[in-house]
């Protein structure tokens, strides 16, 4: 098998970058990923992620100048992945929060120990008021303001000014109600009065001030075959990087987040349509294989296909015989360019390293495919 190795990234100021991370992902992968691959693609015209997770392609094809749609299930990811797509201004996401605060509270205050815990009443009130006002808006800048949200919802308690409106929890996900409590009670830790507006005006205009200008796209909520079907575009470019085999638990493991986007006040157990619901190895690379044909017959011809993929420790099996198979399987036209190791980035920014709760780092592996112009 070829190495191939993508050109380097350019290199962009450090404020331009900010708003990839107005909110973190479960198993998102490092930007430099998605740009090695539009490097590599200097032709490439429109750019797509059937995984769009927190839409860190779309956010790498802003930076190039070029259109992107992304498909993910996940609601948490796909509201994410919107803020990817759209430019305002810190100064209307202020407005637009500042006005629906004035207008008074409204929505349904959850309740129980864990929402006592977890928020500041004044804060949970806040929260609960932004949450209703949102759930109707689709406009740019509720967009913008649901994604920001989402990124302050949870994280740690800092010393100095607070960046996030809960008490003490991981940022990357949220920590069961159960565990939470327990912690928080251990340690008699009371949750303090964090002013909404003031993290939302600190968050906006850190992360929007130096935002590039939007190229166009769109986010689709929705299974990725299923999507794919009924799209019209044609693209030539496709970075993803489809759940690690194993990897079932991101809607329960974002449960506070899909609460704010309406979802339920307790953990929504169960797979939520995640492709890696199958049961077995052989009906996972079944559904993988259905992703790579529909996403053939989206693309052009000479189209180029990068994906990142790995296992968790827990399912000993390996990632490239899988993802190779699913590729076969596919009967698409996809011709195998190239595999190689994606320990570029240091360990602890791969993105296996985010399954450090699983066990010790996992090979994780990039694959790069053409497509050749198979009659479909
Ligand atoms: C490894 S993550 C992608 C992370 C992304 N590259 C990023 O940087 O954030 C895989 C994503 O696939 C999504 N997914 C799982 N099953 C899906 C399906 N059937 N259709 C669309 N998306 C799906 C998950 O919700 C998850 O967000």
């Amino acid at each position: 098998m070829t190495v191939t190795a993508a050109a380097p990234s350019p290199s962009w100021p450090e404020d331009v970058l900010r708003l990839n991370a107005i909110c973190p992902y479960y198993t998102m992968f490092p930007l430099d990923f998605p740009l090695q691959q539009l490097a590599a693609a200097p032709s490439a015209t429109r750019v797509l992620d059937p995984f769009c997770g927190r839409g860190t392609t779309l956010y790498a094809a802003r930076l190039a100048g070029l259109p992107a749609s992304g498909i993910d299930i996940n609601p948490v990811a796909a509201a994410i992945a919107q803020a990817k797509l759209v430019r305002v201004t810190p100064q209307a996401v202020m407005r637009l929060a500042s006005r629906i605060l004035a207008d008074g509270a409204a929505g349904e205050v959850p309740e129980g120990e864990f929402w006592e815990w977890c928020f500041q009443q004044d804060t949970l009130r806040e929260l609960v008021t932004l949450r209703a006002a949102l759930a109707g808006m689709d406009t740019p800048t509720a967009v913008m303001l649901r994604a920001v949200m989402l990124g302050i919802l949870h994280g740690p308690r800092n010393k100095g000014v607070p960046s996030y409106l809960s008490n003490q929890m991981p940022r990357t996900y949220a920590s069961k109600p159960a565990y939470a409590v327990r912690f928080w009670q251990k340690r008699e830790m009371e949750p303090v009065r964090i002013p909404a507006l003031e993290v939302i005006e600190r968050r906006a205009t850190r992360l929007l001030s130096a935002a590039p200008i939007p190229q166009g796209g769109k986010v689709y909520l929705g299974d990725s075959v299923e999507t794919l079907n009924r799209l019209t575009q044609r693209f030539d470019l496709v970075v993803t990087s489809p759940p690690y085999y194993g990897m079932r638990t991101y809607v329960a493991d974002q449960w506070l987040r899909s609460w704010f986007l309406g979802g339920p006040p307790v953990v929504p157990y169960g797979t939520h349509g995640q492709i890696a619901r199958q049961p077995s190895q052989e009906s996972f690379i079944q559904a993988l294989a259905e992703v790579w044909a529909a996403t053939a017959r989206r693309c052009r011809p000479k189209a180029r296909l990068a994906i990142r993929f790995g296992t968790l420790p827990s399912a000993r099996t390996d990632p490239e015989k899988m993802l190779l198979a699913s590729l076969k399987e596919a009967k698409a036209g996809w011709v195998v360019q190239g595999v190689q190791p994606a320990g570029t980035p240091p360990k602890r920014t791969r993105q296996a390293a985010q399954f450090g709760k699983a066990g010790s780092a996992i090979d994780e592996i990039d694959v790069v495919a053409e497509l050749i112009g198979l009659t479909r």
